[in-house]
């Protein structure tokens, strides 16, 4: 097999992230672009030992998974990988994902997986977009239409505020309309770029540390409707950002807050050195559950907000609370779980590494006039193993509720819960092969045994799924 090849195959399944498997005289080939039951021609990427890559260019015949994608900026956005499959595979294929996962990663057999519990919103769901300044990325489609010059050939064509294309820093897609998003939002999108093309605003470069706008970033709240525009820049303009936010008030009095985030940093993210209010308070307020949440710029927060709630519930209803219950929330963020679950038991006990979320964690339980819930800092790894002093201020937990990053839990932490001996366990992960192998650890000669998986979907249209899993100490 070479490269630039073309082949039509039969796609069969979804692999990782959201490419499909099909096999040329029983050599594998990830397909991306494709869904399972499509006859597709592609055009091979790559040849490596064990499989090629490849793309489709032409559908032969149309799988019935196939769903019409409506974004206009679908397939070069990296943003949505899915809006082609119809909602509810999305839903098997992530729980068959989940259960592969266990399979053969965490070596469970006979696992039973429920259904995927979809999001009620499957487009506008998220309560945050971050765009970015950059060049644009010209589709091939354009450089057909100019003979295949990718020089850029007016102004505007090297200005584009929009997302990533995959796999590219600097290539930007400029988008006009975000289905993820609200539709002031997206009008908000485009007032911004207007104004910062009609003033020929520089922007930041990942190669040469120049220029001067990075980043936008929208919020608003799903239950409170509050709505926040953060420009991220390179420097401090007071002026420009005066005339910014009257030009954006004056369209929009809906917007409750204006703040720019200013940032030398070399890294692409979008978090400022420090931060300047043009208007409103500086944060919004959002709601999961009873609770209520200030939320700044740079705070995490979960983005589907609806289905946070049902992620939380799920988790919940999972650790069968009762009020005599101490519970350890392990990798706590902001304390959204704490929170959510404090009225159900005696205690919970937070342990979060960012100081900025422990503060937020600490001022969330407060807010909401919550008592039983102490947040402590620190890696995890070191403050289940050395620096351990908190723990005697604490009963033993009889729960755990643990959702670490994508990265999963380190060895080391595994071991301390596991000897901590809680009775119950609740895993929340964003990632089923990480969690697969924790599960398979916590599980090893341990007493500890899984009782029920639950796969939410809280990212319509990715292949991201978010799987919660509860274990109980065999008596
Ligand atoms: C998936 S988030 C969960 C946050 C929270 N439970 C929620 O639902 O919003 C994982 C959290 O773990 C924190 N974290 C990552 N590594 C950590 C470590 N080694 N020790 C403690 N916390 C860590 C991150 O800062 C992040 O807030």
């Amino acid at each position: 097999m070479k490269k630039f090849e073309e082949h039509v195959v039969a796609l069969e399944s979804f692999a990782f992230e959201g490419k499909s498997i099909a096999r040329v005289d029983g050599f594998v080939v990830f397909v991306d672009g494709g869904v399972p039951g499509d006859e597709v021609r592609v055009r091979i990427n790559k040849v490596k030992k064990q499989h090629a890559e490849a793309s489709v260019v032409e559908v032969v015949k149309s799988s019935p998974l196939r769903a019409v994608p409506p974004c206009a900026h679908f397939g070069t956005c990296g943003g949505c990988k899915w809006q082609h499959v119809d909602y509810q595979a999305q839903l098997d294929f992530k729980r068959q994902h989940v259960i592969d996962a266990l399979e053969r990663i965490g070596g469970f057999t006979g696992v039973q997986v429920n259904p995927t519990i979809g999001s009620e919103d499957v487009y506008f769901y998220r309560n945050k977009m971050e765009f970015s300044f950059g060049t644009k990325w010209i589709t091939r489609e354009e450089l057909n239409e100019r003979n295949l010059n990718p020089e850029p050939r007016t102004e505007r064509e090297t200005f584009a505020l929009g997302m990533h294309i995959p796999q590219r820093f600097d290539k930007i897609v400029d988008i006009n309309e975000c289905h993820l998003q609200s539709h002031v939002s997206n009008q908000i999108l485009n007032l911004v770029r207007q104004f910062c093309l009609d003033r020929q605003l520089s922007i930041y470069s990942t190669f040469t540390h120049t220029g001067y706008l990075r980043n936008l970033v929208i919020r608003q709240s799903a239950h409170t409707n509050e709505l926040m525009v953060n420009l991220v820049t390179s420097e401090d303009t007071p002026e420009l950002l005066v005339a910014l936010s009257s030009t954006l008030f004056a369209a929009f009095p809906s917007i409750t807050t204006i703040v720019n985030n200013i940032t030398q940093r070399k890294s692409q993210v979008a978090i400022g050195d420090y931060e300047k209010v043009y208007h409103g308070p500086g944060f919004v307020t959002e709601k999961i559950g009873k609770r209520t949440y200030r939320i700044s710029a740079n705070s995490f927060f979960q983005t589907n907000t609806k289905q946070a709630e049902r992620l939380y519930d799920v988790a919940t209803r999972m650790a069968q609370l009762s009020p005599d219950d101490v519970v350890f929330d392990l990798y706590s963020g902001t304390g959204t779980i704490a929170l959510h679950i404090a009225d159900s038991v005696k205690e919970v006990v937070g342990v979060e590494n960012v100081e900025a979320a422990v503060e937020d964690a600490k001022k969330n339980a407060e807010a909401n006039c919550v008592t039983n819930c102490t947040f402590i800092l620190g890696d995890l790894k070191d403050r289940l193993t050395k620096d351990t002093a908190w723990l005697g201020n604490h009963p033993k937990p009889n729960v755990m509720i643990i959702d670490p990053p994508r990265a999963g839990m380190h060895e080391k932490v595994v071991r301390e819960v596991v000897e901590m001996r809680p009775e119950r366990i609740v895993y929340v992960s964003c990632n089923p092969a990480t969690q697969a192998r924790d599960l398979k650890l916590i599980c090893n000669e341990t007493g500890y045994e899984l009782v029920e998986v639950q796969p939410v979907d809280m990212f319509p249209h990715t292949y991201h799924i978010e799987n919660v899993v509860s274990l109980k100490l065999r008596p």
